[in-house]
């Protein structure tokens, strides 16, 4: 988050905010909103702009190697989802008063973050239809709870983003159903790719609440809905009758449901691996942020010949004038 020190808000501004708050309403981008509040909302939500953008490479690798035009489709309407949700956010963090080119420095300098889930590499094909049904199942019960979060643009973005995230989910649960009553090599894939992507599925919602620096705050403004450990929860939840459907073992030999609770309770995620790829020391950083670099360059001439157009236009309508 921005390093420079918060400024003293007026409190009676602050009051009168936080009031507007706890009454549920929606904040829009020109009410008075305290500079922390603003730096948060950028955080989350440029975040989740890079995540949507990165998170096309591990899907576009296999869009030439489909194994029929149906799936090459559904891969490409995916992919092309993304880039659009990515977009789509990055207008949003526009609405804060933040340049999204400064947003994209910081990607491509290394000094953002995005969702640890895109430092795994796609290894076979199944994993195009596990990261349909686990990561954009994960999006989905997390950008479900984010579309009551109290600042408006977010809330109305992940409206229609949670629309498209459930295609992904089905397109890729199906892709997962139809390998499963496949040939013993199918399965195998398809159960090696769950091994390969579960924890860190569950690891997309984030540190454990008592290890989470920004959710109080943001819970008490109402950005947050829920906490980390109850979206993961509800995740595991919904996900585990999934995989039994299918005939998938879930690699957690501690998987065991709690008919009191009526929970899933799920065995200890391993944080320090979380830990090292947020930092940048996953399977694939730097391999992500070489490639978003090198489309960045190879873009150059486009966003050259955008400016030249704009240029040629303005002078045009001056000179009509
Ligand atoms: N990957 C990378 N960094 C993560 C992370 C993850 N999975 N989970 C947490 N972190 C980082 C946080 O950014 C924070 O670091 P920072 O203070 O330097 O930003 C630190 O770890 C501590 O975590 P907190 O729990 O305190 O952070 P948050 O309160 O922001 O909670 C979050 C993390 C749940 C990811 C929250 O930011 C969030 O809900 N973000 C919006 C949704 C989003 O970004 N989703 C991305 C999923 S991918 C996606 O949607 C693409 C789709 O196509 C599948």
């Amino acid at each position: 988050m921005d390093p420079k020190p918060t400024p003293q808000e007026d409190p009676a501004l602050l009051a009168a905010f936080e009031a507007r708050i706890a009454a549920g309403e929606s904040i829009e981008p020109k009410d008075w909103m305290p500079e922390r509040y603003r730096r948060q909302l950028t955080r989350m939500m440029s975040q989740h702009a890079h995540s949507e953008v990165v998170g096309m490479l591990p899907e576009g690798n296999w869009i030439t190697r489909a194994p029929s035009l149906r799936r090459k489709m559904s891969l490409i309407a995916k992919v092309q989802d993304e880039a659009g949700h990515g977009l789509y956010i990055y207008c949003g963090t526009e609405t804060l008063g933040v340049d999204r080119f400064d947003l994209y420095r910081q990607l491509l300098d290394g000094t953002a973050k995005y969702s640890s889930i895109f430092n795994y590499p796609t290894l076979a094909w199944a994993d195009m239809g596990v990261i349909g049904w686990l990561v954009d199942g994960a999006a989905i019960v997390n950008q479900t709870v984010l579309a009551k979060t109290s600042y408006g643009p977010y809330a109305r973005a992940m409206v229609r983003i949670c629309k498209e995230e459930n295609f992904h989910k089905r397109q890729g649960y199906e892709l997962c159903a139809t390998l499963a009553a496949g040939t013993p090599a199918q399965r195998a894939m398809l159960q090696d790719s769950v091994n390969r992507f579960w924890w860190p599925a569950l690891m997309m919602f984030g540190p454990s609440d008592t290890d989470s620096p920004n959710s109080a705050e943001l819970l008490r403004w109402r950005v947050k809905r829920k906490t980390n450990d109850e979206l993961r929860q509800r995740f595991v939840n919904l996900t585990v009758p999934q995989a039994q459907a299918i005939g998938v073992t879930l690699p957690d030999p501690d998987l065991r449901f709690d008919p009191e609770t009526k929970n899933w309770v799920f065995g200890a995620i391993d944080w320090s691996e979380f830990y090292e790829v947020i930092k940048g020391n996953g399977p694939c950083n730097q391999e992500r942020l070489a490639a978003r670099n090198r489309a960045h360059d190879e873009g150059r001439w486009v966003r050259e010949a955008a400016t030249a157009h704009q240029a040629k236009q303005a002078a045009r309508s001056t000179e009509a004038a």
